[in-house]
This record gives structure tokens, C-alpha cells and sequence, in this order.
């Protein structure tokens, strides 16, 4: 799903990510025998059964969040970037509530950028693949685009450095309970038309 950046006690900033996605991505990795560890943004989605969920606010639980479950000792085999991680937070967020003032002009914020959760974990030396074909972490992560969804989801899977980059249209799929993907990897496209997000999941 999304993550939340507070701007003080009260406000702050996210996205219209509902982590629809995920959650069905979790329910489909569970159902096929996986453990699946499920960390997630602020969401009111409930836990697929059988999954461990970890619930975090910000990009940087959020990192911190999974990078501690990477390095819990467990092993795994597959890591699945579906949330719209915000790009950035408030450099200072305010302790207190910020309150209007009689010049009537609002408050100047200024960001400095989140730290990418999954170009992190796919430098990771178990994300990287072996020449003997023992098992990596393989990882996967999500690109939603308004357009130029071919060019972006496979330039965004160099740069990650990620086998395996899942393109959505955002505005398409946010929120809704339907989705269609184009799967980008080392060996070209695939596109999965539209259906329910369980049933593209489970593909
Ligand atoms: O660069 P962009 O946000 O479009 O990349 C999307 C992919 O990167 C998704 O898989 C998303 O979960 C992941 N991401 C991340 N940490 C960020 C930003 C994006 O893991 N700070």
C-alpha cells in the first residue's frame, strides 16, 4: 500500500495506493505454500490468513521494517515490491500542530528523498543470482506509470537491478479490485490482460 509522511502530529503526506495488490500477491504466495512475511503501509485490508503481517506509517519504518525481517535469519526466496513507497519525506516534520497565521500563506516544506527499499534489497548479496544456479532471493518489484509503460518498467529494472519489474498503469489500478500487468524480464514482455488482481496474483 502506500506510506504516510507527517508533516506534524496531525497531517501529512501518502498516495491513493490500497494495497489491493499486495495483499493478493501475499494471499496467492500463501495459498501456493509459501510463508509469507507481509509488510505493510497504513491500509484497512485485512491480514490474508496465514501470513505474518508487520505494520509500519513511513518509508523509512518501512525500510527498516523489511530489512530487518531480511536479516531475521529466515531464508528467503522471493522478495515482492508492490508498495508505493513515497519518494519523499518531510525534512522536518513538526512536533507540534502547525497552526494557520494572519498572513494567510501556508507553511514552505522541504523533502529529502526516502531510501529505496528495493534497489537496497536487490544490491543485497543474496539477491544476487549464482553462476553455479544455487538459489538467490529473487526480486520483484512493481512500476506504476501513466504512460510509456514498456520503456519505463524496463529502464526502472536495470536501474533497480531486479529480474523481474511487474508495469501498471496507476491511476488504472489504484484502489480498483481489477488490474492488467506487463511483465518485463531479461527475456522480453509479457502482458497479463485485465482481471481481478487474486487471479493475477496467483499467475
Ligand atoms: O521508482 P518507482 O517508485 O517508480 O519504483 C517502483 C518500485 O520501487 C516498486 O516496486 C516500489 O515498491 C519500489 N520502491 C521502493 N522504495 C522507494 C520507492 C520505490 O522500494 N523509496
Amino acid at each position: 500500500g502506500p506510506t504516510f509522511e507527517a508533516i506534524d502530529p496531525v497531517r501529512g503526506i501518502t498516495n491513493l495506493s490500497s494495497g489491493k495488490m499486495g495483499f493478493a500477491i501475499a494471499k496467492a504466495a500463501r495459498r501456493a505454500g509459501a510463508d509469507v512475511t507481509l509488510v505493510a503501509g497504513p491500509v484497512a485490508l485485512p491480514t490474508p490468513r496465514g501470513v505474518h503481517r508487520v505494520n509500519v506509517v513511513s518509508a523509512q519504518e518501512m525500510a527498516n521494517a523489511t530489512l530487518a525481517v531480511l536479516d531475521s535469519g529466515s531464508m528467503f526466496n522471493v522478495f515482492v515490491g508492490t508498495a508505493a513507497v513515497a519518494d519523499w519525506r518531510v525534512t522536518q516534520p513538526s512536533a507540534e500542530k502547525l497552526k494557520k497565521n494572519s498572513n494567510r500563506v501556508g507553511p514552505v516544506l522541504s523533502f529529502l528523498e526516502n531510501p529505496d527499499i528495493l534497489a537496497t534489497v536487490a544490491r543485497m548479496p543474496c539477491a544476487q543470482k549464482k553462476t553455479d544456479g544455487s538459489k538467490y532471493l529473487f526480486c520483484v518489484g512493481f512500476s506504476a506509470e501513466t504512460h510509456a509503460l514498456e520503456r519505463y518498467a524496463s529502464e526502472k529494472r536495470k536501474r533497480k537491478g531486479v529480474p523481474l519489474m511487474v508495469g501498471n498503469i496507476g491511476p488504472l489500478t489504484f484502489g480498483q479490485d481489477e488490474n492488467a500487468l506487463l511483465l518485463v524480464d531479461e527475456m522480453g514482455t509479457t502482458e497479463i490482460p485485465k482481471a481481478s488482481k487474486d487471479q493475477l496474483a496467483t499467475r
